[in-house]
């Protein structure tokens, strides 16, 4: 993959258009299981960020990336701000000074993995953002090569799997077996992060 501070620049504003027009969808999701932030929580922060990342010098991707961890995490609230702010936070420490090919993109992912999983104390099934994320990686280091067909596919079949899930983390574990047949919210943005990337791959 080709991707320079213009790309970056491009996916972030991306998610944001996403988050914008999904934002009721987003909390009446986490009405159901949540407390109907998330759309809130979400688009408050990265329209934040939308709206100071044009006027920014950025000298590497690293950078771009580091500016939407802190504006997200200091507009962000709920679970989701730290959570978020971290994944960003962990994708710019891991880009830092290098060019982002495909093997740097696995790095960058992997380290938001493994932040956001220290950060919220979880892992795998437990119905949140983690279950695309994680999922996510585990493609990426199969695949010879960064896809975007492929990235679309597994954040949309990773979505969809957290419907069935009992929620452990999070306010959505109040809710144990109840939580299932509903859709994790975070992990409805997070398809969202990786739908907007594919989309700023196939621009080029
Ligand atoms: N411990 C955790 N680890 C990873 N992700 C989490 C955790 N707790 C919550 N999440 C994610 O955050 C989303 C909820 O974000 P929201 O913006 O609604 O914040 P919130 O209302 O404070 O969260 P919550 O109600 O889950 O505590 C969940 O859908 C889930 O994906
Ligand atoms: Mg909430």
């Amino acid at each position: 993959m080709k991707f320079e501070v213009e790309h970056a620049v491009d996916w972030i504003t991306k998610v944001n258009e996403k988050i914008q027009e999904q934002k009721d969808y987003l909390s009446s999701l986490d009405r159901a299981i949540g407390d109907g932030d998330h759309g809130i929580n979400m688009a408050r922060g990265f329209q934040e960020v939308a709206n100071v990342l044009p006027n920014e010098e950025f000298g590497e991707v690293s950078d771009v990336l580091k500016k939407t961890a802190t504006t997200v995490m200091s507009k962000v609230g709920g679970a989701s701000g730290p959570l978020y702010g971290t994944v960003f936070l962990k994708m710019a420490t891991a880009a830092k000074g290098a060019e982002v090919d495909d093997a740097t993109f696995v790095k960058m992912v992997e380290a938001a993995v493994d932040g956001v999983k220290q950060r919220g104390k979880a892992e795998e099934g437990e119905k949140t953002m983690i279950d695309v994320w994680s999922p996510l990686l585990s493609s990426l280091k199969e695949e010879s090569e960064v896809n975007s067909e492929k990235i679309r596919e597994v954040a949309h079949s990773s979505m969809e799997s957290t419907k069935d899930m009992v929620a452990t983390k999070g306010r959505a574990a109040y809710l144990k077996e109840r939580s299932k047949g509903h859709l994790d919210p975070g992990a409805v943005s997070s398809y969202y992060v990786f739908e907007a990337l594919a989309e700023t791959m196939e621009k080029g």
